[in-house]
């Protein structure tokens, strides 16, 4: 998908982004809000992609210091238009490249966001960009799903939300196994046209993650299933990753 690029997401999602989120995601933001908050243990915080400010905004309600990455110039004026939005320091940017003033106890980047960006190397060149502006003691959390590829077929993947009398909704997806990424579009047809809206992702492993730490000077403290911290196991769909700097005495997360 040649044409996606960094502010594409944003461009097609800025409007409807909370809409389609927040009520649906409101156990998982309460969740991750509490763990993030206690692994920041106090400090300053930066999240990559902060995008309307889902997880930003109650982190900063709780008295943190928090700072911005974000491609997207209309994501961050739905940010704007909130509570409290206004105070977040946003710099618009790649956050595989751009860079923050200061540097931070908790950087943090969440809701599968590590996959928007579309190569590998984009995805080294992120976690070389977090470890560039960790405190010495400072923590990299990143949430996203385990990849699972098992219902695709030759390379391929359809799926139907509706069908009626009037409209319907599906979803085609193709997979590229040498490269990692899958193009999406999703399409709704109905009386007044049709509607498309395609997304494009680079999924990696848990362990390609971990590899693309190490290039960065990070090591992994602790791998959750989830926010709640269950364990993570072969079977788990999901992991949150805390990531250090290799061989540094931090204490956060507890053991
Ligand atoms: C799924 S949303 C997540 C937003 C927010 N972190 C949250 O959890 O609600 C993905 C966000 O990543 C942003 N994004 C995508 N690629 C980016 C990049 N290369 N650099 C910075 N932001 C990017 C999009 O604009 C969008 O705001």
């Amino acid at each position: 998908m040649k044409e996606y690029g960094t502010k594409t997401y944003g461009e097609l999602n800025a409007e409807r982004y909370d809409a389609m989120y927040e009520e649906l995601m409101a156990a998982e933001t309460r969740d991750s809000v509490e763990t993030l908050a206690e692994l920041a243990g106090g400090g300053k915080v930066l999240e990559l992609a902060i995008g309307t400010g889902r997880v930003a905004l109650p982190l900063a309600a709780r008295g943190l210091s928090v700072h911005g990455i974000e491609a997207s110039q209309g994501m961050v004026a739905k940010l704007r238009e909130k509570p409290y939005g206004s105070a977040i320091p946003v710099e618009i940017g790649d956050m595989a490249e751009v860079r923050v003033n200061g540097t931070f106890d908790l950087i943090y980047l969440v809701f599968n966001t590590i996959f928007n960006l579309t190569t590998q190397e984009a995805q080294v060149r992120c976690f070389h960009n977090a470890a560039r502006h960790l405190n010495a003691d400072g923590l990299f959390v990143v949430e996203t799903v385990v990849p699972d590829l098992s219902d695709f077929v030759d390379g391929q993947r359809m799926k139907g939300s509706w069908a009626r009398m009037d409209s319907a909704r599906f979803e085609i997806a193709i997979h590229d196994p040498v490269v990692q990424t899958v193009e999406f579009q999703r399409i709704v047809i109905s009386q007044g046209g049709t509607q498309m809206t395609p997304h494009f992702m680079r999924y990696a492993w848990p362990s390609e993650l971990d590899l693309m730490a190490q290039l960065a000077g990070l090591e992994r403290r602790v791998r959750w299933a989830w926010w709640d911290r269950s364990p993570f196991t072969a079977d788990s769909k999901s992991h949150v990753s805390v990531y250090a700097r290799t061989g540094s005495s931090v204490h956060r997360p507890p053991a």
